[in-house]
């Protein structure tokens, strides 16, 4: 009985192995973005506003989102530099905002979700 049950498991193992989706190094990185943002168009906002089209557009400018009055009066244009600051330790780039979000330290990581949130909020 007890062979049984541990081969039954096994095989559920592999089944549930099949079918997890491939996730691409960009998509494990916007783990750390997910509980906040949506990407696509027409995605709700979550505790962040959804990014479609930001990038290079003028910070705290997605339609709807009640941004902090930081954000809003920074001046700040979605670059691949502002991005990049942002990414990294948004403290930094900006005092007074309501991003709770310590940073990603890893600049290659860094470059890999600025190209993902390029490609996926077109
Ligand atoms: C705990 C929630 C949270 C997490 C985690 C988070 N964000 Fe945010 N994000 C926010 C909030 C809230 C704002 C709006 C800040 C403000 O108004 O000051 C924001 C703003 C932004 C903006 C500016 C949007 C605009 O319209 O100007 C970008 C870009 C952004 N986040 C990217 C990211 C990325 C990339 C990650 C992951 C590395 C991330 N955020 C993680 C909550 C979060």
């Amino acid at each position: 009985m007890a062979i049984a049950l541990i081969s039954f498991g096994g095989l559920a193992a592999e089944r549930s192995n099949a079918a997890a989706p491939k996730l691409s190094q960009g998509d494990r990185l916007w783990f750390q973005c997910r509980a906040c943002h949506t990407l696509k168009k027409n995605e709700p906002h979550k505790l962040g506003p959804n990014l479609h089209g930001f990038i290079n557009a003028k910070a705290a400018t997605r339609p709807g989102f009640k941004y902090s009055k930081a954000l809003t009066t920074s001046g700040i244009v979605w670059n691949d530099a502002e991005l990049d600051q942002w990414i990294k330790k948004p403290n930094d780039l900006l005092k007074g905002h309501r991003m709770n979000y310590a940073g990603m330290t890893d600049a290659s990581k860094r470059a890999l979700l600025i190209k993902y949130l390029k490609e996926k909020t077109r």
